[in-house]
């Protein structure tokens, strides 16, 4: 980093932003297959908590990468930098005291803990748990058709690998579970820890 850029303090506090909330701050980090259910869950979730009256925001892969990232690919290193700005873009979101939401497939076990080690306790793994089987079938996008024809490289679960999360906060086996189940499991997770009370 270059020496000649120095960090400038708020005038407003972190400890500040949280006390006008009626909530704590934290980032609810979905990851599972293309077409496994992340961002339809994840915005199930966030229209429950807008209701309660939290300060939310959901940041979505394919829509991250129509801006922020529309400069980045699907091979390894584009994931790994994928991933890091959007860690990097939670944390401020955090910072203003926000529940934030990110729906990326997030492959790798590496950048995951990445943005935990960024994130702390704030840190929350859900993990959407769809068989790729399932996700082919639905195949929303057309996409899986087009990796198994091989027009697609790198494609998640088919020619690039997923690395399922180890001990994830809440798992979501959606194949058990409506969207509006899924959804209320992680509400009742955040009222679990104290990080919503309304
Ligand atoms: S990540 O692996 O870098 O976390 P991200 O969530 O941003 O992926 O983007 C995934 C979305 O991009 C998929 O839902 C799908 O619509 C689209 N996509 C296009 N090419 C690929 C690919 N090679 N692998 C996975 N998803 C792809």
């Amino acid at each position: 980093m270059n020496d000649n850029i120095v960090w400038h303090q708020a005038s407003v506090s972190h400890a500040e932003r949280n006390a006008q909330k009626q909530h704590q701050p934290a980032l609810l980090w979905y990851t599972g297959l293309s077409g496994s259910g992340k961002s339809t869950i994840a915005n199930a979730v966030d229209r429950k908590l807008f209701e309660l009256g939290c300060h939310t925001y959901v940041l979505d892969g394919d829509n991250v990468r129509h801006g922020l990232n529309k400069d980045l690919g699907f091979d390894d290193t584009s994931r790994v930098e994928n991933i890091r700005r959007i860690t990097e873009v939670a944390n401020l979101f955090l910072d203003a005291g926000l529940i934030v939401g990110t729906a990326f497939i997030s492959p790798f076990l590496a950048d995951r803990a990445q943005a935990r080690s960024l994130a702390g306790q704030r840190f929350i793994e859900v993990f959407v748990d769809t068989p790729l089987e399932t996700c082919e079938q639905r195949d929303p996008k057309g996409l899986y058709k087009k990796a198994r024809a091989g027009d697609i490289p790198h494609f998640t679960g088919i020619s690039s690998p997923y690395e399922a999360p180890e001990n994830p906060e809440i798992h979501l086996r959606t194949a058990e579970m409506s969207v509006e189940g899924a959804a209320d499991q992680v509400v009742a997770y955040l009222r679990s820890r104290g990080i919503v009370t309304a």
